[in-house]
């Protein structure tokens, strides 16, 4: 078997519940493939040096053959020297009670930093994921610092959601999630965001023809919606397993692409399409191919979606206006 070059695949907040649930996997070959070594960048604060330490040790226990090497720093120009791919993971976590809005300023500037330093050290075509929340927002303000790298290369998470739609929508019509296609989520990654069934299918049936209006609207909204909350009440924590499971299935459909009857949902920079002005990251129904994105275009939009369209859009730039001071100067 041929190997490849290795790929620098950075983490920030490694030694956290999602970095720890994520490392193994990427280590695996779960992120980019068997056949695609990865040298692991694991990124963390000097209060979690030990943790980090543990970690690298634990890895090095694995001997895994498609680990070439790992850098553990808690530098941010050696983290993002060179890499490939910056999964942004590290932030201060929601806890029970709080919203997402709560920890915009005090994540905003860790992500304007982050930002920064991915423009002084990173590959020129880095792929940039961003989960710490709130992650559409964190998205804009790494972009806004950094001007000389694409900004089609930036995304941020809303993969959980979607697989979350799927998966509520597959148990509640008897069917499995791999028979379901086309469900989107429009927005930011919070209660605001829109779970859309418009254009969704169930083994090749539109799902809105299976499913009742009111189970819909008044059950199955709600839920996605609320499920990451749900399992901060429930766990005591944000949800750890299945995050990094959405982190690897956003990379992966990003590197390698779609499946030829299907789309993802990823909050990318919005540019106009579907009425979203730009200027905030937005999540919308993209088709991937070859390491690239590409909006699905011309759906139709009822007015029941583009209320909560707007709905969602109009919260995201609320987020922004509470942050306009910490953006930087590729998008000030
Ligand atoms: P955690 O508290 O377990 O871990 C966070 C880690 O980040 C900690 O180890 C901390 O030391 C580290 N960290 C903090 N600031 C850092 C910085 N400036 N640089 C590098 N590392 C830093 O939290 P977690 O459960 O791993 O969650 C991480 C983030 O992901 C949170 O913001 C959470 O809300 C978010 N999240 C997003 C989604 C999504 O779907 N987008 C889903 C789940 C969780
Ligand atoms: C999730 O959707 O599970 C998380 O984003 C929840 C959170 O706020 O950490």
């Amino acid at each position: 078997m041929t190997l490849r070059t290795p790929v620098r695949v950075a983490l920030t907040g490694a030694a956290g519940n999602i970095g720890y649930a994520l490392a193994f996997r990427i280590a695996a070959g779960d992120l980019l493939g068997s056949r695609q070594p990865v040298i692991l960048h694991l990124i963390e604060v000097e209060a979690a040096r030990r943790p980090l330490d543990a970690l690298v040790m634990e890895l090095d226990d694995c001997a895994a053959p498609l680990l070439h090497d790992i850098v553990a720093t808690t530098d941010l120009d050696e983290g993002f020297g060179d890499v490939d791919w910056a999964l942004l993971v590290g932030a201060r976590p929601r806890r029970q009670g709080m919203e997402r809005s709560d920890l915009l300023r005090v994540n905003a500037r860790i992500f304007a930093t982050q930002g920064q330093a991915l423009e002084r050290a990173a590959k020129r075509q880095v792929r940039v994921v961003v989960v710490g929340n709130p992650a559409n927002t964190n998205a804009l303000i790494a972009l806004s610092h950094a001007p000389h790298l694409n900004p089609h290369h930036f995304s941020a998470m809303t993969r959980l959601d979607h697989n979350r739609a799927v998966s509520l929508l597959a148990r509640h019509t008897g069917h499995h999630a791999h028979q379901v296609r086309g469900v989107t989520i429009w927005g930011n990654h919070s209660t605001t965001q829109y779970p859309d069934l418009h254009h969704a299918t169930v083994a090749g049936r539109p799902a809105l023809e299976l499913v009742e209006w009111a189970w819909y609207t008044q059950t199955f909204i709600p839920e996605v919606q609320q499920r990451g909350a749900k399992v901060i009440e429930m766990r005591g924590a944000s949800s750890a397993g299945s995050a990094a499971n959405a982190l690897i299935d956003h990379v992966q459909t990003w590197a390698y692409g779609t499946p030829h009857d299907d789309w993802t949902s990823m909050a990318v920079l919005a540019e106009g399409s579907y009425g979203i002005a730009g200027g905030v990251f937005y999540s919308f129904p993209v088709t991937c191919a070859l390491g690239e994105y590409e909006l699905v275009r011309g759906l139709e939009i009822s007015s029941f979606s583009r209320e909560r369209m707007e709905a969602t859009d109009r919260e995201l730039r609320r987020e922004r206006d509470q942050v306009r001071d910490l953006l930087g100067p590729a998008l000030g």
